[in-house]
């Protein structure tokens, strides 16, 4: 079996519409880490339905993130695209992982602790082992590297740990422990309406992301609602301190120019922050327009989508099938 030493596998949620932190944060880099690296994108469907999914939208939710990997520039015949749950190893594997992974280890996640909230005795045990199907997915790739946004270091370092213990517990070097990949200007976008708050997909508040969908209009409102603070904009960095609105709208800034926080800050600073917007509004619309054109245009013809999916499927199967005997194998597993 051949042992990459530069293959990624990452995932996105087919559980809403995506918001401009699943862009900036994970999607932006997948294109430009393609050249460099072999590429496994993945729709995470089962890791969607952890919480409840609508059987009407699921699907189409599917094919919309499919889309949008390829709108923001991902190729599809070069890096392999596909559907968690047309891929069975990851469950089975997921299965093996759960009996490695500790409840201790599991009990420390924060993401499982802020979406269970007060009612973690009615959520899914889904929700609970969420992170070993995660490992799953990376490890039965044996990818070396994990482009992730901020929110999913934790998630990383339990795959490393279940790597970790597989490798101790067998006497084995299998199982690579894999890399985080958390990089450029905007590896956390906050709320537009609450800079202590991330941007995501179940805030109640439609103001508080920017969705890949928006039209020019939705955008220009959004941004011009964005809360900030009645100072100018900072003339150092050090001057962000303490004003987390600010400091999100210039990483976003500087994220979709692709120059630096130092760039933006010198270029603004002493201005007011409705000069700022209007030109944030203008950057966010001719970055994002054409990525939701396209989405919209490819999401007209769902069989390509299909086949693009289809095609994903099979090779992404054609390296984690070996990869599953292989660990059945070193567990002892009558072949
Ligand atoms: P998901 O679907 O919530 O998010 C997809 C990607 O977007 C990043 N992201 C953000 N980045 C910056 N700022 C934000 N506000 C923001 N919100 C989301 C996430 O970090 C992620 O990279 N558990 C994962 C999906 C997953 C996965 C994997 C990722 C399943 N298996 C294996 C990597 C490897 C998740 O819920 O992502």
């Amino acid at each position: 079996m051949d042992r990459p030493t530069k293959r990624i596998l990452s995932g996105v949620q087919p559980s809403g519409d995506l918001h401009l932190g699943n862009y900036l944060g994970a999607i932006k880099n997948f294109v430009a880490l393609q050249e460099e690296y072999e590429c496994f994108f993945c729709v995470v469907d089962l890791h969607a339905i952890t919480v409840w999914q609508d059987p009407k939208v699921l699907a189409n939710k599917t094919r919309e993130v499919t889309a949008a990997f390829i709108a923001s520039g991902i190729d599809p015949k070069k890096n392999n695209i596909f559907v968690q749950s047309q891929v069975p190893q990851h469950a089975q594997l997921a299965w093996l992982f759960n009996c490695i992974a500790r409840m201790g280890w599991l009990n420390r996640m924060t993401q499982f602790k802020d979406k269970a909230g007060k009612n973690s005795e009615n959520v899914s045990v889904g929700l609970f082992s969420y992170p070993t199907l995660m490992a799953a997915d990376i490890l039965i790739y044996l990818a070396t590297h994990v482009p992730v946004g901020d929110d999913q270091k934790q998630h990383l370092e339990l795959t490393r740990d279940i790597a970790q213990k597989f490798n101790n517990d067998f006497k084995t070097d299998f199982f690579p422990i894999p890399e985080p990949l958390i990089f450029g200007q905007a590896t956390r976008v906050m709320s537009l309406r609450d800079g202590s708050k991330k941007m995501s997909k179940s805030d109640p508040s439609d103001y508080s992301r920017i969705m890949l969908t928006d039209t020019a209009d939705n955008i220009a409102q959004k941004i011009k609602k964005a809360k900030t603070d009645p100072q100018p904009l900072p003339s150092t960095k050090e001057d962000l301190k303490q004003r987390p609105e600010a400091e999100n709208l210039i990483s976003i800034f500087a994220s979709l120019q692709n120059s630096s926080i130092e760039n933006v800050i010198s270029e603004y600073a002493g201005k007011e922050f409705s000069d700022f917007k209007r030109d944030l509004i203008d950057l966010s619309v001719s970055k994002l327009g054409p990525i939701t054109t396209e989405m919209n245009k490819l999401m007209t013809d769902t069989s390509y989508i299909d086949s693009i999916l289809n095609d994903g499927k099979d090779r992404a199967i054609n390296v984690a099938e070996p990869v599953l005997t292989k660990t059945k194998e070193i567990i002892g597993f009558l072949s």
